[in-house]
Formats: structure tokens, sequence, C-alpha cells
């Protein structure tokens, strides 16, 4: 378990590094943060790769994001991966953002160099690798229904489905409110894709379920234990691709109860493998970072057929 640092240990290299053989040159910023995975997977690459760095992680109280990154700039750090809650903070504080990132309203990577702070998504990315190795299925092919589609990895998620020009996206969130300027922008970044944007209570729900090819949860029920599923079993079918953005539990109520109607299932785990790898990139070009990173998550090597 790497050790939890706050702003105050980013003042000197001295107070750092102090008793540890590499000095920190990579972060993930959060609040809480002290649960996150991300440090035991970029140091594992870090370490097979025999990069000179560790990979800390450093809980940032909301509004410091910008105190954070000069921080962490003036102590030569390569970057930083950004969570919840900062990830719309990061994209205001960088000196200049990828179209993506900006089209994903939301900033999870920075890279640090003589001429900036950049900032990048993976999350996006990431998610149409993990749908790829998971179901092998290009995104762009499926229908979608995306469950929690108002909050923060929802809507990064439903972007990218825009992104990639799904033929139907279907929007569902329990504060259906919402969902209103999600589905304008949308329907601006994706034209082709027809957007349809509902409550968990819309009688709608289970046809649209049922028509689609892939239903993501992104709602964080099923985080907790005694939690439901946040689909009704009706929305099932043998033949549906169920990912559930939660990764511990490794299998939720609603992957159980995908699993028992004969639904293709997978959790959370290839996103935050699949982003990581991407991020690892933006610092390290030309590196190969997936098969460590594998291995420190305890995954198994994907399908190769
Ligand atoms: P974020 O900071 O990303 O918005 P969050 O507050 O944990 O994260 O919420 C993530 C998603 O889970 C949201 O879509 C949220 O719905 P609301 O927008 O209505 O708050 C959804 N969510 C959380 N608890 C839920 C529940 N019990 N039933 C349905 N959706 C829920």
């Amino acid at each position: 378990m790497s050790e939890l640092y706050t702003l105050d240990d980013l003042i000197s290299r001295d107070r750092l590094d102090a008793g540890h053989d590499k000095p920190a040159k990579l972060a993930v910023i959060g609040h809480p943060v002290a649960h996150s995975s991300s440090p035991r997977m970029h140091q594992s690459a870090l370490d097979a790769l025999g990069i000179d760095a560790r990979y800390i992680k450093i809980d940032v109280p909301p509004g410091h994001v910008a105190e954070a990154f000069a921080r962490m700039k003036a102590l030569g750090f390569y970057g930083c991966n950004v969570t919840v809650p900062h990830k719309l903070d990061a994209l205001g504080v960088c000196t200049d953002v990828h179209p993506d990132a900006r089209s994903l309203g939301a900033v999870n990577t920075v890279r640090f160099d003589e001429t900036g702070t950049h900032g990048f998504n993976t999350d996006g990315p990431g998610f149409v690798r993990a749908i790829v190795e998971d179901f092998d299925f290009t995104l762009a092919t499926f229908n979608v229904l995306v469950a929690g589609a108002g909050g923060g990895a929802g809507q990064a998620i439903a972007t990218q489905c825009a992104i990639q020009g799904v033929p139907r996206l279907v929007l569902v969130n329990r504060t259906f409110e919402k969902l209103g300027p999600l589905v304008e922008r949308l329907r601006a970044l994706g034209p082709t894709t027809e957007v349809i944007a509902l409550a968990f209570d819309d009688p709608r729900l289970v046809a649209l379920s049922q028509e689609s090819d892939l239903i993501v949860n992104t709602t964080s029920v099923g985080l907790k234990e005694g939690d439901g599923s946040p689909l009704p079993q009706d929305c099932l079918r043998a033949g549906l691709c169920v990912y559930d953005t939660i990764y511990q539990p490794a299998v939720t109520p609603l992957l159980a109860a995908a699993n028992a109607t004969g639904a293709r299932v997978a959790n959370g785990l290839s996103l935050l493998l699949h982003q990581g790898v991407l991020a690892f990139q933006h610092w390290f070009p030309h590196t190969d970072p997936l098969p460590y990173m594998r291995e420190a998550l305890g995954m198994q090597t994907a399908r190769t057929s």
C-alpha cells in the first residue's frame, strides 16, 4: 500500500522523498484518494520498465487543484492522474487541453513540461478499448444504454459513445433534469446518433433496455454492501452485454443478475487498466506498460482470438 500524501508534503524534495530510494515524479490527486489502485498499477510498470520514479497518492481538497499542479510542476513531476472530484477543475487549470478531453468535459491525465500543463482524458478512449477486450465488439456498432448518465463517469462514457457514433444512445438518470444539457451537447457532437433521455421510472425503460446491445452502469449503486441492482431484472436478456464500471466488488448485484439471465458481463477493471495504460503513454510515449499493469491488477491475459 503506497503512502498517502497531502499538499503540505509538496513543499520540498527532502520532505517528499525522505526514506525512499526513488523520487516521487507521478501521482494521483483526488479526495478521497486512499482507495485508489492507480499507484499499484503504475508503480509496477515504472519498475518493470526501469524508470526511476515513484507514483504516489495525494489527497487534495476541493478547490486546490491549481496549487497542487503548481507545486508538482515546481518539484519536477512528469505529470499526474486526476480523480473525483477534480476532473472538471483540472480542465480549467491546464494551459492546454486536448480536444477530446474538452468534449468529454473532464481531464483525468496531466503532463507537465517546459511548455506548460497539458490536459488529456483517457477514460473515454480507455472505455473503447475495454469494450473491445471484454466483448470483442467495436463500441461504434452498439446500441448503448448508460445508467447514471448524469454523473461524472456517465457523462464521459455517454460522450465517448456519441464520438464513436453509436446508432442509439439511451441515457438514464435518477435526477432526470441533469440530462438536459448533456443531451444537447451529444446531439451536436454525434448528429447520427439517436439520443433518448429517461428517468429510471420511465415506462419505456424495459423496452429500450431490451433493444440495447450494451448496458453500462455508471451509477454508484452496487458499490456498497446491501446495494441492489440499478436496473430491474426485466431490462436484462440473454446475449446482452452488461458492463459495470464498478470493480469492487468484482461481481455487483447487476452483474450477478445479468449473468443469471445469460447476458455477457464485465466489470470496470478493464477500464481502470486501459485508461491507465493510455495515461502512462502520455508521460512515456512508445512504452508498453500493459502487461505489467494487467498483472498488478491481478487480471488474466486478454483473449488473443
Ligand atoms: P458524480 O460525482 O460523478 O456525479 P455520484 O454523485 O456518485 O457521482 O453519482 C453518480 C451517478 O450515480 C449519478 O448519475 C447518480 O444519480 P443522480 O444524478 O440522480 O444523483 C447515480 N446514483 C447514485 N445513487 C443512486 C441511486 N440510489 N439510484 C440511482 N442512481 C443513483
